[in-house]
């Protein structure tokens, strides 16, 4: 396994004499620590929930995970198959629309997923996409357009502006997560690689270390991306150039939506003029 603990959580480990029990943030315990980082997040919901309005289902759900986009979608009467790597993920999915007959929850790799049907609205929210490397991106692309119905829209969001900017320097902070018994302090560590590409996140409670022992630390890793590189990727993929827009948040983080549609749908419609 990739080892993931930043140097300064290292350090901090050293420190108080304490090892590290590396968990992944989306299995296992993992999960349910997401679920309290950013379930009550409402971001991108109403834009997503705008495109499905104009688009119709059925609606792909990409990386759903504990389905922050998918449930109002299903909740709004759309037919939404979910897809996720992480059966942890999707189990909170499944617990919070049980048995529900719009929904489908499928353990896909994005990179490669083969399903029968072809989607009116293909999604990728929370900025999934920097979960991928140039590589998993191609791949996802060419999954996406197999999937996408004659004039489907693939949606997918981003980090822009001072929100993208504290992505590419290193940062350690305390954040308040709320817990089962009130909140909860945890120490926030961000690494970036020596080539700029990617970023290594740690979080763990500072009260664990004072106790020693094994402390979790929750990791994973992501790719620091610009829209302008998407926006040329999909391009270089078949889509359109994406049409780019702010996407409405509550707490001052800003985020972009890049919605494309297939090129071949482009070029129909202009003949068709
Ligand atoms: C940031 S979460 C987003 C979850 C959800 N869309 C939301 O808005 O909260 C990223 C999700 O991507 C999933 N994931 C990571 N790599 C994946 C892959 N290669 N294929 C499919 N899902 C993946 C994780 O399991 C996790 O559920």
């Amino acid at each position: 396994m990739e080892d993931l603990i930043t140097d300064s959580v290292r350090a901090r480990l050293a420190l108080a004499r304490a090892d590290a029990k590396e968990l992944d943030l989306y299995s296992g315990a993992g999960t349910d620590f997401y679920q309290r980082l950013v379930g009550a997040d409402r971001a991108e919901i109403r834009e997503v929930m705008a495109l499905a309005r104009r688009t119709g289902g059925p609606i792909i759900d990409i990386a759903a995970g504990s389905g922050r986009l998918t449930i109002p979608l299903v909740r709004s009467g759309y037919r939404v198959t979910a897809v996720d790597l992480s059966h942890d993920m999707l189990s909170h999915l499944r617990r919070a629309l049980p048995d529900h007959p719009s929904l489908d929850c499928v353990v896909a790799d994005m990179r490669d997923f083969r399903l029968t049907r072809r989607y009116a609205l293909a999604v990728l929210g929370a900025t999934s996409i920097t979960l991928l490397d140039e590589d998993g991106r191609s791949r996802l692309y060419r999954s996406v357009r197999r999937h996408l119905a004659t004039d489907g829209v693939f949606a997918l969001t981003v980090a822009a502006g001072t929100s993208a900017a504290t992505l590419s320097v290193p940062q350690e902070h305390e954040i308040t997560v709320p817990g089962p018994a009130g909140d909860e302090t945890y120490l926030f560590a961000q690494q970036i690689d020596a080539d700029g590409a990617s970023r290594v996140v740690n979080w763990l409670r500072p009260a664990d270390l004072r106790r020693g022992g094994a402390v979790t630390v929750l990791t994973s890793r992501l790719r620091v991306l610009h829209r302008d590189r998407l926006a040329h990727e999909l391009v270089e993929s078949g889509f359109t150039p994406p049409r780019i827009s702010p996407v409405r948040t509550q707490d001052g983080q800003e985020i972009e939506l890049l919605e494309t549609t297939r090129a071949e749908s482009l070029r129909a419609a202009q003949s068709d003029v």
